[in-house]
């Protein structure tokens, strides 16, 4: 990378990434946008246990959504679980185990996924998603 793109990148970074950047961004955030209505509605978050997954899964919860932990290390994620539960009073946090970096593992996890009857299907006649069997996902997602 050259130095003027590195220099700019860094400036970015400064701007945007830091603590300081998120508060000055924050300003112009509009609270309206996080009043969202998330019941009956289902997460599924990766790299649940620590960072942005964890704030993630603990703000779902806290709005009354159901959250589905992915998370590889069994014993780090089930510390975050209970705290999440002990925080948000949600008891809807379920834990699943699976290694990102292993694609076969996430073909195999998803199948037992759907076949576990946990997975939500999106149904036009109610307003939010309900868990009924089948797969029918609407996705968003920030991998680790
Ligand atoms: N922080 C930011 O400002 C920012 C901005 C934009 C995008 N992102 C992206 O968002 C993601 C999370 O960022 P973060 O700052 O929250 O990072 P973090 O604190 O390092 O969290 C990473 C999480 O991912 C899990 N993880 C790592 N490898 C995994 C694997 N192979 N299988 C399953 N889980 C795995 C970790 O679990 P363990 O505890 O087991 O290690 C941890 O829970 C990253 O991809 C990052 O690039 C971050």
């Amino acid at each position: 990378m050259s130095i003027y793109r590195s220099g700019v990148w860094f400036v970015k970074g400064l701007r945007e990434y830091t603590k300081s950047g998120f508060q000055s961004a924050s300003k112009n955030f509009n609270n309206a946008d996080l009043e969202v209505n998330v019941n009956d509605r289902a997460f599924m978050i990766t790299g649940a246990n620590s960072g942005i997954g964890k704030c993630a899964a603990i703000t779902i919860a806290q709005k009354g959504g159901i959250v589905h932990m992915v998370c590889r290390d069994v014993t780090r994620g089930e510390e975050a679980r209970q705290e999440i539960i002990t925080q948000t009073g949600n008891q809807d946090v379920h834990l699943h185990q699976l290694d990102m970096s292993k694609p076969r593992d996430i073909f195999k996890f998803a199948k037992s996924f759907r076949e576990s009857g946990m997975c939500p299907a999106y149904d036009p006649a109610r307003p939010n998603r309900q868990p009924v069997q089948g797969m029918n996902f609407h996705v968003k997602t920030i991998v680790p």
